[in-house]
């Protein structure tokens, strides 16, 4: 068996985020992960919902104590707070509105915990980020060594030559903060993005969904009850029934990477543009690397009937 992955997990905890809690759930329930903590951060929802959600997902799993969840960033660096409460309802788990969860957040920011937490684990953990990048951005701006003490980031987000979801050409986790993106690809760690033109591809249909609702467990059920709402608010994006769960891609590829298809470039983000802020650009040239920035592993596809059987299979589990 591979070695278990460590993962910190930065999110905001909306629909897919929450998939993705409880795939991780499922991998620290066999073995496989160890969870050592979550920060929030502003996107689909405020922070300090976010982290209410995580709590509330995680109990769901059976994960009651040892993962602290830290409320991060309520707004970007340089332009105002936006929220996608259209694709993830007003409390960020489809309008459910459920019970408050037992646990609470902890005391101390997220991009402080990030700091705190890779400095304890030198090396050994796996940063995976599904929401705007602002908490592994300030996370950066408290300590230079952070690089070197982080074993990989995985991040979902971006898109390249595939369209954007929020503006013409930019995915939203990109968008919503467009300078702390661009910090982050530009530090040196080992990254592996996975955008758009990878998680779309994913999107789960009636078959997929069918299975999951008819799952007669309390797990499934609730994430049955949740995804309907991001079900209900894809359908007319993809002309059929059906739903695209980013962020588990990003949290699999972290722990399985032989299930993607990758390409290897410098990663930038548009900041200037007055119809493409918030665009990643990467550097398709086959020119020698003028790029001084450390090249990315940018997924442009995935296995995808193996990536909807161990996501249904880790949600069946629980
Ligand atoms: O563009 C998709 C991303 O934006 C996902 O992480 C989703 O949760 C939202 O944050
Ligand atoms: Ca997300």
């Amino acid at each position: 068996m591979t070695k278990a992955t460590t993962f910190l997990y930065d999110c905001d905890t909306g629909i897919d985020d929450a998939m993705t809690l409880l795939y991780l759930a499922s991998l620290v329930q066999a073995g496989e992960a160890e969870l050592v903590g979550v920060g929030t951060v502003h996107g689909n929802v405020d922070p300090l919902t976010g982290a209410l959600n995580t709590l509330r997902v995680l109990e769901a799993a059976g994960i009651t104590e040892g993962v602290p969840v830290a409320v991060g960033a309520t707004r970007p660096m340089a332009q105002d707070v936006h929220y996608a409460l259209d694709w993830h309802g007003t409390d960020g788990l489809g309008d459910t509105h459920l019970p408050a969860p037992a646990g609470r957040p902890v005391t101390g920011s997220a991009a402080a915990q990030i700091v705190r937490l890779a400095r304890s684990r030198p090396g050994e953990l796996t940063l995976l980020a599904t929401g705007p990048l602002t908490n592994l951005g300030a996370a950066l701006l408290l300590d230079d060594a952070l690089p070197s003490l982080i074993r990989e980031v995985v991040i979902m987000g971006g898109a390249f030559d595939h369209p954007g979801n929020i503006t013409t050409h930019a995915e939203a986790n990109i968008w919503h903060d467009p300078e702390a993106a661009d910090l982050v690809f530009a530090a040196d760690w080992p990254m592996i993005l996975v955008p758009l033109d990878a998680t779309h591809p994913t999107a789960v249909h009636d078959d997929w969904l069918d299975r999951l609702a008819a799952h007669d467990a309390p797990v499934a059920r609730f994430a049955a009850k949740i995804l309907k709402f991001y079900e209900e608010a894809y359908t007319p994006t993809l002309k059929r029934r059906g739903a695209v769960i980013h962020d588990a891609l990003a949290a699999m590829l972290a722990v399985d990477p032989e299930l993607g298809e990758y390409v290897h470039r410098c990663v930038r983000v548009e900041l200037r543009g007055e119809l493409t802020r918030g665009t990643t650009v990467w550097d398709a040239r086959s020119l020698p690397a003028e790029d001084t920035r450390r090249p990315v592993q940018v997924a442009v596809g995935s296995d995808v009937p193996a990536f909807q059987e161990r996501l249904l299979t880790a949600l069946l589990s629980l």
